[in-house]
This record gives C-alpha cells, sequence and structure tokens, in this order.
C-alpha cells in the first residue's frame, strides 16, 4: 500500500490516477488547496494535516505502507514572498515530521515533489541535476531545505528517497474527469483558457523586455500525465531496490515563451485572446528549460506529450468545468 500525501491536489490526484491500476492507495489532505471532487474513488481517503504526528501513527500502525509520496506543499512563488512562515512550517516543519513519524514505523521510501524554482536563475539555457541550486524565493528555498534534509537523513537513518524536479506542470487527465483547479488560479495555461471562455476580460503577459527572442518569459511544459508516470518509475525503482536515492529534473526539454504558449492555445481552441503587455512579474527567471536526460537514462523515462497535447487536455477539462458550473 502507498500513502499519497496530498493526494487531492491538482498532481497528486493525476498520479492516483495512474497509481490505483497497480497498488492499493490511501491519501491524506486536509483540503487546504485540495478539492474532494478530485479524490479517486479507488483510494481510502484520511482527512488530516501532513504534520500531525498523531494522524500519521494511526495510518503507519494500521496500514501496512511500502512507499510515501509527498505532494502536500505550498508552492505559489509570490505567496511565498509575502508568507514565508507559510511556506517554512508547511513545506520543511510538517514534512520534517512527516519523515520522523515514517521513521519510527520504518517506512524508508519517500518520494519528494520538488521543482525547478530550486535553480534560481539558470546559466545555461538547458538545466541538468549538476547545476548549482540557488533559489530566489522561499517557495525555492523551502524546497531546497528539504533536498538537503532527505540527504542526511538518508545517510543517518537510511532512508532512501528520490527527488523529482517539476518544471511547468499543465495539463488535465485523458479522462476528462480530473484537471488544474487552483483558486485563486495564478498559472498561465488555466488563466489563458479561462480568459477564451469568457471568464476573464483579458490576459496579462507579464514582462516584454526579457533576453529572450520575443522578450516574453520561456518555461518547460510538462504534462501532469507524463509526471504521474514519472513518480511511478521512481517509486518502483525504490521499491524493487534499484535505487537507494536520486534527483531528477522533470520536463520536456523544450522552451516556449508566453506569445507562443498564448498562441497555440488561440490554434486548438480556436479563439483569438485580448493581450494586455504589463510589467514584470516579480522573481520570474527569463527561461526555465529542462534536460531530462537523466531520468531518462536512469530510470527509462521520457516525456511524451507536447504543448498542444497539454493544451487539448486542459481545453477539454476547462470547457467541462464550465458546463458544470452553468448547470448548477
Ligand atoms: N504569466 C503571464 N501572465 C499570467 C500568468 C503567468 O505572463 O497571467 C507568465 C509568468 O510571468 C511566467 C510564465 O507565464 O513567465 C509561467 O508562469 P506560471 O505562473 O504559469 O508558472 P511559473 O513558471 O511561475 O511557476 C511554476 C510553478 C512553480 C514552480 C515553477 C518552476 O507554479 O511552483 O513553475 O518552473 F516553481
Amino acid at each position: 500500500m502507498i500513502l499519497v500525501v496530498g493526494g487531492a491536489g491538482y498532481i497528486g490526484s493525476h498520479l492516483v490516477k495512474e497509481l490505483v491500476k497497480s497498488e492499493k492507495v490511501i491519501i491524506l489532505d486536509n483540503f487546504s488547496t485540495g478539492f474532494r471532487s478530485l479524490i479517486d474513488s479507488n483510494a481510502i481517503l484520511i482527512e488530516g494535516n501532513l504534520g500531525d504526528e498523531k494522524v500519521l501513527s494511526h495510518i503507519f500502525s494500521n496500514y501496512a505502507i511500502q512507499a510515501v509520496m509527498h505532494f502536500a506543499a505550498n508552492s505559489l512563488v509570490g505567496e511565498s514572498v509575502q508568507n514565508p512562515y507559510k511556506y517554512y512550517e508547511n513545506n520543511v516543519c510538517a514534512t520534517v515530521t512527516l519523515l520522523n513519524t515514517m521513521l519510527k514505523y520504518n517506512i524508508k521510501n519517500f518520494i519528494f515533489s520538488s521543482t525547478a524554482a530550486t535553480y534560481g536563475i539558470p546559466k545555461v539555457e538547458f538545466i541538468d541535476e549538476d547545476q548549482p541550486t540557488s533559489p530566489i524565493n522561499p517557495y525555492g528555498r523551502s524546497k531546497l531545505m528539504v533536498e538537503n534534509i532527505l540527504e542526511d537523513f538518508s545517510k543517518a537513518y537510511g532512508l532512501n528517497y528520490i527527488v523529482l524536479r517539476y518544471f511547468n506542470a499543465a495539463g488535465a487527465h485523458e479522462s476528462g474527469e480530473i484537471g488544474e483547479s487552483h483558486n485563486p488560479e495564478t498559472h498561465l495555461i488555466p488563466i489563458i483558457l479561462q480568459h477564451l471562455l469568457g471568464q476573464r476580460e483579458k490576459i496579462s503577459v507579464f514582462g516584454t523586455d526579457y533576453a529572450t527572442p520575443d522578450g516574453t518569459c520561456i518555461r518547460d511544459y510538462i504534462h501532469v500525465t507524463d509526471l504521474a508516470e514519472a513518480h511511478i518509475k521512481a517509486l518502483y525503482a525504490l521499491i524493487d531496490g534499484k535505487k537507494q536515492t536520486g534527483v531528477y529534473n522533470l520536463g520536456n526539454g523544450k522552451g516556449y515563451s508566453v506569445k507562443e504558449v498564448i498562441e497555440t492555445c488561440e490554434k486548438v481552441t480556436g479563439k483569438s485572446a485580448n493581450i494586455e503587455y504589463a510589467n514584470r512579474r516579480p522573481g520570474d527567471p527569463a527561461h526555465l528549460i529542462a534536460s531530462s536526460a537523466k531520468i531518462y537514462k536512469e530510470l527509462g523515462w521520457k516525456a511524451e506529450r507536447n504543448l498542444e497535447q497539454i493544451i487539448e487536455s486542459a481545453w477539454k477539462w476547462h470547457q467541462k468545468m464550465v458546463a458544470i458550473h452553468d448547470k448548477n
């Protein structure tokens, strides 16, 4: 049985949908940012906090947990600058309690959701895992702190772990049943699609004077189902003893500017966008593109879905959300 902490969130729920095909799954979530509608009916749900030792002890003493997968983090860069306490409390302190309680029950396999934000401002076009980590905001720092803690816990207590550094997760499950839901929404692709559905008046492009070919920021967008598949490969690498530790980037290896993403959304939906060119958003690096060569070499994973497929799946999901909203 696998414990998925944060299984009601955007990425956690997509992982659960794939994982229930081969494993029994238990979800721990406090619904602070997750949604009940994203919970897979094949999984057991326990409502609670990841830093609550009592709830964790209950789970670890009642279920034979082989591994823990941790998706329950706060992940908004801007919010982390405004309210760093929230990020260090939840992303670091609560995670340490989770790890410590796991070890008390001799549970030693851990998959951790980390981020490209650990790299800060990259010095190279394609970022591989050997690039220095130098985060520029509390969110990225909170994730890097846990990465360092994992390294120390592994050496001292024999914890096995794999860290997955996501680039820009996007898209929705092919079933159309689950997709990206955040409140408030700050991510580019959902914002564009909500605008094209008439839910927002315009799209603001944050910064047009970056050192990129069209002046807007370049990101590496990765389909959430590709992410889920990478987690499953990482999970079995730990469970089967193929790996004791590992740090891997998860991206497509292809960068798209904000303008290119808007154009692709227009192409996929057949609608045209009302664009406002605005100031830069603080904390945005000009470009973030992954090299995912290491995980391909070591675990045989690579992204299978391109930007158009990401947007097509997200479009299907957002149209469905509007239909549900209109019915209610
Ligand atoms: N952007 C706009 N207008 C918007 C929203 C976003 O121009 O309305 C731009 C941003 O400035 C950025 C790009 O679109 O240049 C992508 O922005 P997102 O907010 O979609 O994603 P981020 O790159 O800021 O962040 C995401 C995750 C973080 C993670 C980071 C790592 O949300 O948690 O990827 O790459 F740290």
